[in-house]
C-alpha cells in the first residue's frame, strides 16, 4: 500500500501530542468518571521542586514541624497535599489518618523510601518487601524477639552494658553520652541479637554507609553517597564471609540449630537460606537494615531520656527509686531478668515521655497503591503519603499541656495510633521489645553507678538527616563506688 511520506514524517511528528490528547482525554474521562474526586487542599509549589527547599530548610534547623507542616495544617487543615522531591505528596496528620494510613499497608499505601536509602540499605531487605516475604521475615525477626527470646537476651544485653562501662567510663570525668550509646547499641544489635562478632573498624564502616543513607544520590567521587557506596561494599564482602562461614558451621553440624544458637537472628537468617527460603543478598541486606533501623533511633531515645531526667529532678530521683529497689534485690554483680525489666515502669514512662517529645523518627512516607478516598478527599494513584509523629505527639486534643514533661500521663490509656514513636500496622517497629531493653538495662547501670550531669543542659538537637544532640551530650560523671 501506498503511504504518502511527507504525511508518514507529520504523523511521527505529531505523535507526541497526540498521544499528549488523547493521554489527557482518556485522564480527564477517567477523572470526571468519579464525579466526588477532590484533591486535598495545599500547594504544589513550582514545578517538579515543589516545595522541597522549605521541606529541607526546616528539616536542618529541626524545625520540620514548626516551620514546616503547622504552618500548613493552619492554612489548610490536617490533610494537605505539597511537592516534595518530585513527588505530590499528601501530609496527613492525627490519630484517625495515622491509623488509617497506617494500618492500610499493603492494601492501600506501601512503604517508599528515597532512592539513595534503598541503594545503600540494600533492595531486599525486609522495608522493601511485601506480603509472604514480608510475614516470612518478620517471623524470624519475631521468633528472636519473642517472650522466650527476651529471655536469654536479657543477660546478653546486661553483660554488654556492664563491660561496656567498666572499660569506657571508669576513671573518665567526662564522657559522651550519645558516642556511648551508639558504640553500645552497635554492639548490642551484632553481638547480642544477630550473634556476630564486632571487629575493629566496623562502626565506622557502617557510620559511613549511614551518612549517605538520605543524601542525594549522586556518584560523584568524594561525595557523601559515593563514600556510602563503597563502604556498602565492604560491609557486604565483610558479611559475606560471616555468612558463608555460619553456613558451613551449621552444615556441619547436620544442618541444626545449635542449643546456644537458638535465637541468634544470623543462625536463623542462614537456616531460611538452607531452606530455600531466602537468598544469600536477603541475608545481608536485612543485616544491614538491622543495624540501620536500631542504631540512630535507640541512641537518640537514650540521649533524650538523659537530657529530660537531667532537666527534671524530681522525676530523676523518682526514677533513682525504682532501681535502687532493684538493685537492693539482687547480689552484686548478678544480671537482671525479665522480671526486673517489669518493675522498670516509671522508667519506661519516662522513656516513653522522651520519645513523644523528641520521636527519632519524624513519620515515613508511603506510595498509594491505588486511588484513595479519605474523609472525603482522593489521595491519587502513585502519589506519596507522609505520617508524622508530630502531628498527634504534640497535639493537645490526645496530650494535655503537649508542651510539658509529664511522664505520668502514659499512667492513662492513650488514644490508639496517637503515640507513634515506633509507627503502627503491618510495619510496626520489628525492634521494639529490643529498643525497649536497650533503653532501660543501660539506664540501670548508669544511675546506680554513676552520679552524673549535663554539661550542657540547653544543648540544641540538630537533624542531619536523623535528629542528634549537637555536641554529643557531654556529661560529666563519678562513679557512686569508688
Ligand atoms: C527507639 C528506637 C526505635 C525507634 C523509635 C524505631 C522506630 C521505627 C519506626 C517508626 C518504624 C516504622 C517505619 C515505617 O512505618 O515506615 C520502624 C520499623 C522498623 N524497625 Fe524500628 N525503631 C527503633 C529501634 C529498632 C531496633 C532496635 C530494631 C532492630 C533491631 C528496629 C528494627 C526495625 C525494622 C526491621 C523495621 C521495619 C519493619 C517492617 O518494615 O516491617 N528498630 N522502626
Ligand atoms: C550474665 O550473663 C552473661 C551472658 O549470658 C553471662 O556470660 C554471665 O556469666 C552472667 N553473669 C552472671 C554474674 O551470672
Ligand atoms: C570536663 O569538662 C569540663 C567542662 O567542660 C572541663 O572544665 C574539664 O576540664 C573537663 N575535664 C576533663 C578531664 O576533660
Amino acid at each position: 500500500m501506498f503511504v504518502d511520506t511527507s504525511y508518514n514524517v507529520l504523523l511521527w511528528a505529531l505523535f507526541p501530542l497526540i498521544a499528549l490528547v488523547s493521554f489527557s482525554f482518556l485522564w480527564h474521562k477517567q477523572c470526571c468518571n468519579k464525579e466526588k474526586r477532590k484533591l486535598p487542599p495545599g500547594a504544589m509549589g513550582f514545578p517538579f521542586i515543589g516545595e522541597t527547599k522549605e521541606f529541607f530548610n526546616a528539616q536542618s534547623r529541626n524545625q520540620l514541624f514548626e516551620e514546616f507542616v503547622q504552618p500548613r495544617i493552619q492554612k489548610h487543615g490536617k490533610i494537605f497535599k505539597t511537592r516534595i522531591m518530585g513527588s505530590p505528596t499528601v501530609v496527613v496528620n492525627g490519630a484517625e489518618a495515622n491509623k488509617f494510613i497506617l494500618s492500610n499497608e499493603f492494601k492501600l499505601v506501601k512503604s517508599s523510601w528515597p532512592y539513595s536509602t534503598v541503594q545503600l540499605m540494600g533492595s531486599e531487605s525486609i522495608m522493601e518487601k511485601d506480603s509472604d516475604k514480608h510475614r516470612y521475615l518478620r517471623g524470624v525477626i519475631g521468633t528472636t524477639l519473642g517472650y522466650a527470646g527476651l529471655e536469654v537476651l536479657v543477660p546478653k544485653i546486661c553483660s554488654s552494658v556492664q563491660l561496656y562501662l567498666a572499660t569506657n567510663w571508669k576513671g573518665e570525668e567526662n564522657v559522651s553520652l550519645y558516642r556511648s550509646t551508639k558504640v553500645l547499641t552497635f554492639r548490642i544489635v551484632f553481638e547480642c541479637l544477630l550473634g556476630i562478632n564486632v571487629e575493629q573498624g566496623m562502626l565506622d564502616t557502617f557510620e559511613r554507609v549511614l551518612e549517605g543513607v538520605f543524601s542525594p544520590a549522586i556518584m560523584f567521587p568524594g561525595s557523601k553517597f559515593w563514600r556510602a557506596k563503597k563502604a556498602r561494599v565492604e560491609i557486604e564482602k565483610m558479611l559475606t564471609k560471616v555468612v558463608k562461614e555460619k553456613k558451613k558451621e551449621m552444615e556441619m553440624e547436620g544442618n541444626l540449630l545449635r542449643e546456644k544458637d537458638g535465637i541468634m537472628l544470623l543462625s536463623k537468617l542462614v537456616q531460611g537460606m538452607m531452606q530455600g527460603e531466602i537468598s544469600e543478598k536477603e541475608v545481608i541486606d536485612n543485616v544491614v537494615l538491622l543495624v540501620f533501623a536500631a542504631h540512630d533511633t535507640t541512641s537518640f531515645a537514650i540521649a533524650m531520656t538523659f537530657k529530660m531526667l537531667g532537666q527534671y529532678p524530681h522525676c530523676y530521683s523518682k526514677l533513682l527509686q525504682e532501681h535502687v529497689e532493684i538493685m537492693n534485690n539482687k547480689k552484686h554483680g548478678e544480671n537482671l531478668t525479665m522480671d526486673d525489666i517489669k518493675k522498670m515502669k516509671y522508667t519506661w514512662q519516662v522513656a516513653r515521655e522522651s520519645m513523644r517529645m523528641f520521636p527519632p523518627i519524624f513519620g515515613s512516607f508511603r506510595k498509594a497503591i491505588t486511588d484513595i478516598e479519605y474523609e472525603g478527599l482522593t489521595i491519587p494513584k502513585g502519589w506519596k503519603v507522609l505520617w508524622t509523629t508530630y502531628g498527634t505527639h504534640y497535639n493537645e486534643e490526645y496530650f494535655k499541656d503537649p508542651l510539658s514533661f509529664n511522664p505520668s500521663r502514659f499512667e492513662e490509656a492513650i488514644t490508639p495510633y496517637a503515640f507513634v514513636p515506633f509507627g503502627g500496622g503491618p510495619r510496626l517497629c520489628a525492634g521494639y521489645q529490643l529498643a525497649k531493653l536497650n533503653i532501660l538495662i543501660f539506664v540501670h547501670y548508669v544511675v546506680t553507678q554513676y552520679h552524673w550531669f549535663l554539661l550542657h543542659p540547653e544543648e540544641p538537637v540538630t537533624m542531619d538527616p536523623l535528629p542528634y544532640p549537637s555536641l554529643g551530650m557531654p556529661i560529666k560523671i563519678s562513679s557512686k563506688y569508688a
